[in-house]
């Protein structure tokens, strides 16, 4: 690769793939300091492929809706008519932003600005004295918000706005078999514990991103307080893992093989009840997932996980009140090439006691809300790695992930790539490639208006 990267294709692009080592699995710093590759970034990937808004349960009635991001894009998610609608949070007057609340339930959106209306679904409802300011000027159909695709999958509401991708369903794919045990395992499936807690990051999206697909490393050096505590022991074997790498999506789980823990799933489960749910649930498990599922939830239940490009999740059981119990669901919006927002959700199966919903809640935050005891330590690193690269020299530096591992063949029904053993950087790698498939490919036209 050509140190002194292309600046642009022969049509004036930026030759994102010249940026990439594929071999060495490298890549140039301007990735996360460009701001014309992170507008590319909106183009190509934002505005193409599907990104979480909500999830079902912030949605309880009709009217109901939260204001959402598709990339830059201010949306609307709503319930109405019985269904989900994502649509511009943009009046097709002037271009005012529709709504500025947060969260809220009304059947009708009126714009701050010169007072057009439009129905929860999206749809132009009218404007003050239409007929008397517009005449026959406003042709009905031709002022309802566009609306983006909307599928959901475990709860959690995703949004497209290219009518050329593919489904949600295929878009998921295999990642789908391990999703279930995280969020589709239960009769009655999962809710939020209230709206979500937002943070601004000073990072690129990406740096705050990579590490929900599969970054166990860095447990050594950000985390270390754990080990300097004693709260986890100090080897290599904190860093040993099964990680799956499915389709760029990703799960890092914990490995009880590793504790010497073995029986039938259920007795497993039984005795290390998963994080979210209460023993008592455990039986509906057997109902809603397969024997294959079982037996990877048991002994090796996903922890930290990515579905690509920008939704996380994070489980982890532990017993006592300092970890207690973590579901967290995060959705991470870019918002320019060195800010990030995060959004971030408690989850708990919709059927556990209020109590334990309570203590699920409390916990997740108080390890991965804005100062919780892991979080205080990422934002800061990520912010450390976009400031050590903003300069003349740091940003024409390469990051790295040279460490790899050979990926296990396929057993039991398990998809994807599986690895076993110390933590390599083939999961965060795989995202990249994805990234890179994305940002080769050309998006013109997705969203444009031709007016009347
Ligand atoms: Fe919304 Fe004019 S910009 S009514
Ligand atoms: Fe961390």
């Amino acid at each position: 690769m050509n140190q002194h990267f292309h600046e642009a294709g022969q049509d004036g692009e930026i030759a994102v793939a010249s940026l990439f080592n594929l071999k060495s699995r490298e890549f140039s710093s301007r990735l996360i300091t460009d701001p014309n590759i992170f507008e590319l970034e909106l183009e190509r990937l934002f505005a193409r492929t599907w990104i979480a808004v909500a999830h079902e349960s912030e949605l309880p009635v009709e009217g109901s809706y939260v204001a959402r991001h598709i990339g830059r894009d201010p949306v609307l998610v709503t319930r109405s008519g019985g269904a989900f609608h994502i649509m511009l949070n943009r009046c097709s007057h002037r271009g005012m932003m529709l709504s500025r609340a947060d969260s809220g339930i009304t059947g009708l959106h009126t714009c701050p600005y010169h007072a057009w209306a439009f129905s929860a679904d999206g749809k132009f409802n009218g404007a003050p004295f239409q007929r008397q300011v517009y005449g026959e000027n406003l042709e009905p159909g031709c002022y309802d918000l566009p609306k983006a695709r909307m599928e959901t999958y475990g709860g959690i509401i995703f949004g497209c706005w290219d009518p050329e991708a593919p489904s949600l369903d295929e878009f998921l794919g295999d990642y789908k078999w391990f999703g279930d045990m995280l969020f589709r395992r239960t009769d009655n499936g999962m809710e939020v514990g209230g709206a979500p807690q937002r943070c601004m990051v000073k990072a690129n999206w990406k740096v705050v991103t990579e590490g929900f697909f599969g970054d166990h490393s860095h447990l050594m050096g950000a985390h270390s307080s754990f080990f300097d505590l004693g709260i986890v022991k100090r080897s290599s074997t904190s860093i040993h893992n099964r990680k799956i790498s499915v389709n760029g999506h990703s799960l890092l789980c914990h490995d009880y093989a590793l504790y010497g823990l073995e029986g039938q799933p259920m007795e497993i489960l039984s005795k290390m009840v998963p994080a979210g749910i209460t023993a008592d649930l455990l039986p509906q498990l057997e109902k809603n997932l397969s024997p294959e599922q079982l037996q990877f939830m048991g002994m090796t239940p996903p922890s930290i996980n990515g579905i690509f490009p920008t939704t996380a999740s994070v489980y982890m059981a532990g017993q006592g009140e300092l970890l207690g119990q973590v579901t967290l669901l995060r959705f991470i919006n870019p918002v320019a090439v060195d800010r990030t927002e995060i959004l971030s959700f408690s989850l708990v199966e919709k059927d556990a006691p209020q109590a334990f919903k309570d203590f699920v809640h409390r916990t997740t935050f108080q390890n991965f809300g804005t100062g919780g005891i892991f979080e205080a330590d990422d934002i800061e690193l990520w912010q450390g790695v976009q400031r050590a690269t903003a300069g003349v020299i740091g940003r024409r530096g390469m990051v790295r992930y040279p460490s790899m591992g050979t990926p296990q063949g396929e057993e039991a029904g398990c998809p994807g790539n599986s690895y076993r053993g110390i933590s390599t950087d083939d999961s965060q790698w795989a995202f990249y490639e994805k990234y890179l498939d994305y940002m080769q490919s050309p998006s013109d036209g997705i969203g444009v208006e031709k007016g009347r």
